[in-house]
């Protein structure tokens, strides 16, 4: 077999076989694949799609390029949450201590940003010392002592994930449903845990841009993942505007943190934490109905004690949890710039591509492999749709480390925003739980 024929056959969409996906995956992980001969793959893929059955023998291949979390009889109770990829998307930052405060075990194999999208590593990587490349014996060991553990996907798991991840990040090849569909599963199923969530995004922030193509992701993934005998559920969002108003890595975990703090209790954070914490809460039968589940929920960030498990978590992983407390210990760029308004009415719209595309090229993503994140980075929203600006008010704040890249971010912020003379209508938060 050689890898230029799978391009070929790829390329003329045709449907290829168990052993020619093993024998793609063994060559990307020996190295006898050059990273431009898996990248022309991944374009073919990009055009002619997989068949389910390929996208579960890739899923299957890429598990097996690692090795897989054995949780033991722990496995039943633990839950794993991953979302699609989003634009301020920090959802898993607030869930996770959160179901691990409620007495859910979480154990979670994240990935760093992909395409214009943030990744939870790179977030978490933020704060100072926050270790997230964990060995499988230090993630077990850790959600069996704290109840909670977020890793990257290491040369152990799931390495094949990686490699594509990678690649797919900066070939253009990321928004292709079977290689979103086996990269998310595949880590899941390494994670262990019995119990998967995943939040599966549609709209200009998402890489699936309509609700029917989430639809399809979603049905895929968790018809694979019900074959590996796991529980999952599907969570169909909205993600045409920014998720809450942070986008930027250190930007979104000090946002996170306010929402763990209780200070955010209302607005599109709030409520998708809410409701896919009751929602974990309800499939992991503990609790029979949403809205118990949810005041449950409630009652635990009020308590504090969703707090404390991050600053568990981030004490864990060797982090420096002193940032809970003091935002100043972030790392700081050097400009911040305040855009202003120079209008009157309502904010009908703010284009999530746009603001990721700002973000991004003020570093806080990367444009290569090799680029290093500049954590402090980022665009904070001070005004969301459905609010009303007078003209002169701050719409938007770009925290930067160039003047230049400030101005362009700032192009991409200001084509970002409409506006409108009434009352927009709300979003969409929740469209469709596909089970
Ligand atoms: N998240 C992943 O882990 N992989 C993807 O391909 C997209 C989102």
């Amino acid at each position: 077999m050689r890898i230029i024929d799978i391009i070929e056959a790829k390329k003329q969409g045709k449907e290829h076989s168990k052993e020619e996906i093993d024998f793609l995956i063994n060559s990307l992980m020996d190295g006898t694949a050059a990273d431009y001969q898996v990248s022309a793959w991944l374009m073919a893929v990009y055009f002619q799609g997989m068949t389910d059955t390929e996208t579960a023998y890739l899923t299957d291949a890429m598990v097996r390029s690692g090795e897989v979390i054995d949780l033991g009889d722990l496995a039943a109770q633990v839950i794993d949450k991953h979302s699609t990829g989003g634009v301020g998307d920090k959802v898993t930052i607030t869930l996770i201590p959160l179901l691990a405060a409620c007495g859910v075990p979480v154990a979670k194999l994240s990935g760093k940003g992909l395409g214009h999208t943030g990744g939870t590593i790179d977030k978490l990587e933020s704060i100072p010392g926050f270790n997230t490349k964990l060995s499988i014996q230090e993630m077990i060991s850790q959600v069996k002592k704290i109840g909670v553990a977020i890793g990257a996907q290491t040369q152990k798991l799931t390495p094949a994930d990686g490699k594509l991840y990678a690649l797919r990040d900066v070939t253009a090849t990321v928004d292709s449903r079977p290689l979103i569909a086996s990269s998310v599963v595949s880590k899941k199923i390494a994670s262990g845990a019995d119990n998967i969530i995943l939040d599966v995004k549609y709209g200009s922030g998402a890489f699936m841009k309509t609700p029917d193509d989430a639809v399809k992701l979603s049905e895929i993934m968790v018809k694979i993942g019900k074959k590996l005998n796991k529980n999952i559920t599907a969570v169909i969002t909205s993600m045409d505007e920014p998720l809450g108003r942070a986008v930027g890595n250190s930007l979104e975990i000090i946002e996170a943190i306010e929402f763990l703090k209780g200070n955010i209790t209302e607005g599109d954070i709030a409520e998708l934490t809410y409701d896919i914490a009751a929602l974990s809460l309800v499939q992991l039968e503990k609790y029979s109905d949403i809205e118990s589940a949810k005041s449950f929920v409630k009652e635990i960030i009020s308590s504090g004690k969703a707090l404390e498990k991050f600053r568990e978590l981030i004490d864990a992983q060797g982090g420096n949890s002193e940032v809970i407390d003091d935002y100043s210990k972030f790392p700081k760029v050097k400009y911040t710039y305040k855009m202003k308004a120079h209008t009157d009415g309502y904010v009908s719209r703010i284009d999530a591509l746009k603001v990721a595309y700002g973000c991004k090229l003020l570093g806080a993503g990367r444009e290569k492999k090799t680029d290093e994140i500049d954590y402090g980075v980022g665009v904070y929203l001070n005004k969301k749709s459905g609010e009303f600006v007078k003209s002169g008010d701050t719409l938007c704040t770009i925290y930067s480390n160039d003047e230049n890249k400030t101005k362009t971010a700032v192009e991409y912020c200001e084509k970002a925003f409409t506006f409108s003379s009434s009352l927009p209508e709300g979003e969409i938060l929740i469209y469709k739980v596909i089970k």
